[in-house]
């Protein structure tokens, strides 16, 4: 087999555009999150969803600890936050962010597009990132907003023509 290329490889999958989450939990009363692209529709019945994390994620473990978490996916206002929900270093990630919970505990943001708070059902081995499967308990859709994008490494806006 030709070995890929890591640079092509990754030039290759930001010509990917997806929506723009942060996938949240809280372990021991101490919220984590962390901004996650990787997140997909899985199923309807049972309704299942799945994301991606790099196994050396702070998130990836708490996430493991509590036993669920929360997708929230963003909204175009919301790339502030998915900036700040990129890093693993900084100031605490939460610090005047208001969330609130609903079934599991995981944090769910105000002005998010839609909301899904998850059981975790399975973990699976996805080479250097695991695969986790949300039983999904909760979702909120609120209302008309626009999404946040990225694409070829910048969040981006739907444009109308
Ligand atoms: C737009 C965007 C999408 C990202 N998507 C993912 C992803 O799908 N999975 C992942 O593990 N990290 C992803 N990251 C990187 C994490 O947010 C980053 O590694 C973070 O520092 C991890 O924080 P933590 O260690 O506190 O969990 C993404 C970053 C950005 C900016």
């Amino acid at each position: 087999m030709a070995e890929i290329d890591a640079d092509l490889f990754r030039g290759a999958l930001g010509c990917f555009a997806s929506g723009v989450t942060i996938v949240t939990t809280l372990r021991d009363g101490a919220p984590a999150g962390t901004t996650v692209s990787a997140f997909s529709a899985l199923s309807m019945d049972p309704p299942l969803v799945l994301v991606s994390m790099d196994r050396g994620s702070n998130t990836l473990a708490a996430i493991r600890d509590a036993g669920f978490f929360g997708v929230n996916i963003l909204s175009a206002e919301q790339a502030g936050i998915a900036r700040k929900f990129a890093s693993s270093k900084g100031g605490p990630k939460f610090e005047g962010v208001d969330w609130q919970s609903e079934v599991t505990g995981a944090p769910l943001f105000a002005e998010n597009s839609s909301t899904i708070d998850c059981a975790l059902e399975m973990v699976h081995d996805g080479g250097d990132h695991e695969i986790l499967v949300g039983r999904v308990l909760f979702v909120d859709c609120p209302g008309e907003t626009e999404p946040l994008l990225y694409f070829k490494s910048a969040f981006r806006e739907l444009v109308s023509s």
